[in-house]
């Protein structure tokens, strides 16, 4: 499905999601996170490539890309999806964004967060396949040493902790596009983390 939404209704829609992603996250949590507002964008990023490919209705998967952690500082993790699409109702009609697609976002942005739940739409998988895909390969490998340090962990029961999750993460994704990518990921993480343990065992 072609977009046919300007980019402007985005741009605005980006101002208003990251200044207030921004503000929340310096006042409730201290600037001390994994996933800074780059997270969005590169989810954002993600979603764009997937949905191109996926045929996906890209006015949708945007608008639900920049808000979808909009509830991240403000909830419990499996609660800031449906926190944070009450949010974004609200910043998706102080912009203009065209009330038949608006249910579509919120479905998306709800059920990111609840993994459990069946996602009805294409839009609402390709959002959790990109978050999901955000976990692995260098990205996701520097942002498990972003946690280990804002937990004081060690290093290797942070990587520990941190694998055994990431192999439940990949039952999730679900589109084809996604898949691909998440294959290529998951060979670059798993690779650093054998790494990791033989260089710790003084094999390497
Ligand atoms: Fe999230
Ligand atoms: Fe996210």
């Amino acid at each position: 499905m072609l977009t046919l939404l300007d980019e402007h209704v985005f741009e605005k829609i980006r101002i208003e999601a990251k200044d207030r992603y921004m503000a929340d996250e310096q006042k409730i949590n201290g600037n001390k996170t994994d996933y800074a507002w780059t997270h969005v964008e590169r989810v954002y990023n993600l979603c764009v490539k997937i949905g191109q490919a996926e045929k996906a209705d890209l006015d949708v998967l945007k608008a639900a890309a920049l808000l979808h952690d909009i509830g991240k500082f403000r909830a419990s993790p499996s609660g800031h999806g449906i926190k944070g699409a009450k949010i974004a109702r609200h910043i998706l009609k102080k912009v203009g964004f065209p009330n038949e697609k608006i249910e579509a976002v919120i479905h998306a942005i709800e059920r990111h967060a609840l993994l459990k739940e069946k996602r009805k739409t294409l839009e609402a998988e390709i959002l959790l396949d990109a978050d999901i895909l955000e976990k692995f390969g260098a990205v996701g490998v520097a942002a498990v040493f972003l946690r280990c340090a804002l937990a004081g962990d060690n290093i290797e029961d942070s990587l520990k902790k941190h694998w055994k999750w990431f192999e439940r993460m990949k039952d999730y994704v679900q589109s084809e596009t996604a898949k691909k990518i998440f294959d290529e990921r998951y060979r670059f993480t798993k690779l650093f983390f054998k790494r990791f343990e033989k260089e710790a065992r003084a094999e390497l």
